[in-house]
């Protein structure tokens, strides 16, 4: 019998809860862009146990309308702390636009030039898509370092890379590209 009033209550606090959102309305939603930016010191495009983070990257985060692009959305340089992690507040819900995170620039000359593949990410800012909370997590993002370090060739022996990478002639543990 007591499972009833709980029910009950269960229903009534989501009912609470989701009025509330609709009141004060997605507009007003604060989210905390979450991230971390890392040296690719294996120039593979992934991150290894060899990469290390980045103190001091700078990214920033741009949403563009996705039938016009019009910027909606434009953060400060949003500078990583000690970690290699930043974190970037919006405010507003950016249901219409396209918004990602991208590497502006290293503050390591040997690991500044950024990867094909994680110069930038995605990160939706709106709870209209059945996403709530207001952490959002952003894909790590990588500068490529210069050279490739000596320890990569084991590392990445160990995790079977090696004779795919070498076959596809795109790693090379001496090689500047
Ligand atoms: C956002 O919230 C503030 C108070 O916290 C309120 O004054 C304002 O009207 C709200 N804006 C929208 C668009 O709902
Ligand atoms: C995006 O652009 C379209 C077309 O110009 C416009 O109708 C719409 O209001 C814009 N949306 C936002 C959120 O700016």
């Amino acid at each position: 019998m007591a499972n009833i009033p709980i029910i009950a209550l269960f229903c009534f606090t989501i009912f609470v809860s989701s009025s509330l959102k609709f009141v004060y309305g997605a507009e007003n939603m604060t989210y905390v862009v979450v991230g971390h930016v890392y040296c690719d010191t294996c120039r593979v495009e992934f991150e290894t146990k060899l990469s290390e983070p980045i103190s001091g990257a700078v990214v920033k985060l741009e949403c563009r309308n996705r039938t016009n692009e019009a910027i909606t959305f434009q953060s400060q340089e949003i500078v990583a702390d000690g970690f290699g992690d930043y974190h970037i507040t919006v405010e507003g819900d950016y249901e219409e636009s396209d918004c990602n995170v991208a590497l502006v620039r290293s503050p390591r000359a040997d690991c500044s030039d950024p990867t094909e593949a994680w110069r930038k990410s995605r990160v939706v800012l709106t709870t209209f898509d059945g996403l709530s909370g207001k952490l959002r997590f952003v894909n790590n993002l990588g500068f490529k370092k210069d050279i490739a370090l000596p320890q990569c060739t084991r590392i990445l022996q160990e995790m079977g890379y090696y004779e795919l990478s070498q076959e596809a002639g795109d790693f090379s543990p001496s090689s500047k590209l």
